[in-house]
């Protein structure tokens, strides 16, 4: 076990959908550019059309700089972000998957050197030698992302991972395939987009400008075809039932489906419009397009975080860090249960001992003290999915902005005492996204203690808590 970062302000999970959305929108956008140049490349070649080099030109500067630069350090910012929200779910991966994301570390170098030579080599070699680059390109980065999804998708689905342990297994998953294929169609509408505000850039009047719109709205309609196909023939198919009953659940925090269906619908307008009428496509549109479908690959991508719910591994490992299933194939025993008799204080590392607890105020009553150590267990158990001290609210006039305040959920349900909280929680396993609270009744009361002293810090706008970790 490790310490518990709830995040500053915006909550950890936030950080790490925030940056996330951009990480897949830019390395989404270099693997199907890449696939889009070298479609582009080969008709230049072949028909011998010198004009779509001058695209070719302008494209591969901005990805070089916008999703290479930008994109690359927003996956290193994933790693960040990851690791202080939910260390030991990274360590399970790392565990499992170090050679894989080795190899796709690979992958990634001939990405990177390729479009430095790819930019730099354009009309410096020959046309030949140049196309071969552009395969490059796009082989290296296909083998990217599919290294990246054999690992995400692992952690909604392990499958055979869960009985032999081994990783092979755990890769080649149950939703493997479906969400690979699907990721594919899908980049291609946001590739659509970005050359859409490149070939916008070009001059009106340019010999190639509307063709490469058209290629583009074209590619983008094909790639939202498939794409949704997949999801409703394959995809969803294939999830457990568990994901798919949290699909329809609280869990979703409501704005996620409008985004969802806005980005949507703006690309099948937008590229439909390119296609039909590509001369009258503005720089403007296809700019307000990209913000649009950022939003969307928001709402997406937090569907796919949220649908493991309560589980940061489905099956293996609970989001707040406990191991509650045996994999006897790697020698690993649960810990839950363990945890239910003895206690969580004292029993993990990094949770001191209930008297090693730092209250501040060495005259704490006994009351305080009781709710510095509900503090603690709080933050632990129910830190990761929810705001649970006021380091992680907004305030702006009257309103909190938090993630699933649990001050918030309980002044809802009006628990507002440390006897009905307490009641209550006792009892949260019944929701489908949540695992029971694991350790002592008397932990248990402590846990209430602060909550009903949070929901006053909430709504009374002050700290009271006497201590900290
Ligand atoms: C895996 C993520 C997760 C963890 C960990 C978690 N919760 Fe929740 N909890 C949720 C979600 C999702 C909701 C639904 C939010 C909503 O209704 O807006 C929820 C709702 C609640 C509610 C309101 C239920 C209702 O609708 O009446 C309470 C109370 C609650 N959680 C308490 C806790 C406590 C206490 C802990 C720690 C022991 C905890 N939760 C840990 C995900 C989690």
């Amino acid at each position: 076990m490790y310490p518990v970062w709830e995040g500053l302000y915006v909550h950890s999970a936030m950080y790490v959908a925030i940056i996330a959305t951009f990480h897949v929108l830019a390395s989404h956008l270099t693997v199907a550019a890449a696939w889009f140049n070298l479609y582009i490349e080969r008709r230049a070649v072949r028909e011998n059309r010198e004009e779509l080099y001058e695209y070719l030109k302008r494209s591969a500067l901005g990805l070089m700089v916008f999703a290479y630069v930008f994109g690359a350090m927003a996956g290193v910012g994933i790693w960040q972000s990851t690791t202080a929200a939910n260390p030991r779910g990274i360590s399970t991966l790392i565990h499992n998957f170090v050679l894989y994301w080795g190899s796709e570390w690979y992958m990634f170098l001939i990405d990177v050197i390729g479009i430095i030579a790819y930019y730099y080599t354009l009309g410096r070699v020959s046309k030949q030698t140049h196309l071969r680059l552009a395969w490059l390109l796009a082989l290296g980065g296909s083998g990217t992302l599919a290294i990246i999804v054999g690992i995400l998708s692992f952690k909604l689905t392990p499958g055979a991972w869960l009985v032999n342990g081994l990783s092979l297994a755990g890769f080649f998953n149950p939703t493997f395939w479906p969400q690979v294929l699907m990721r594919f169609a899908f980049m291609f509408v946001i590739t659509s987009g970005w050359s859409l505000i490149i070939a916008t850039g070009l001059p009106r009047g340019f010999f190639e400008r509307e063709k490469i719109i058209r290629y583009a709205g074209a590619i983008g309609l094909i790639g939202m075809v498939v794409g949704l196909g997949i999801w409703f023939l394959w995809y969803e198919p294939t999830l457990p039932a568990h994901a798919r009953s949290i699909m329809s659940s609280r869990a979703i925090v409501p704005i996620t489906y409008p985004l969802i269906i806005t980005g949507a619908v703006a690309a099948v307008a937008t590229l439909t419009f390119s296609y039909i009428k590509p001369h009258l496509q503005r720089r403007w549109i296809a700019l307000t397009f990209m913000i649009l479908l950022q939003a969307a690959i928001f709402g997406a991508e937090r569907v796919r975080e949220v649908i493991r719910k309560p589980d940061i591994i489905s099956g293996y490992i609970s989001s707040n860090q406990l191991l509650f299933a045996d994999l006897p194939a790697r020698g690993v025993v649960r810990e839950e249960q363990r945890l239910k008799q003895t206690g969580m204080l004292g029993n993990l590392p990094f949770l001191p001992p209930i008297d090693q607890i730092d209250v501040a105020n060495v005259n704490a009553t006994e009351a305080q003290r009781q709710i510095a150590v509900g503090h603690v267990l709080v933050v632990q158990e129910c830190g990761s999915c929810h705001n649970v001290s006021l380091q992680t609210q907004i305030r702006f006039l009257d309103q909190h902005l938090v993630l699933r305040s649990l001050a918030d959920l309980l002044v809802l349900r009006q628990r507002i005492t440390a006897t009905d909280i307490d009641a209550y929680i006792k009892g949260i396993q019944g929701f489908p996204y949540m695992h029971e609270m694991v350790g002592t009744d008397a932990e248990r009361a402590a846990m209430a203690a602060y909550l009903e002293d949070f929901i006053k810090q909430t709504y009374n706008n002050q700290p009271t808590v006497v201590g900290q970790r």
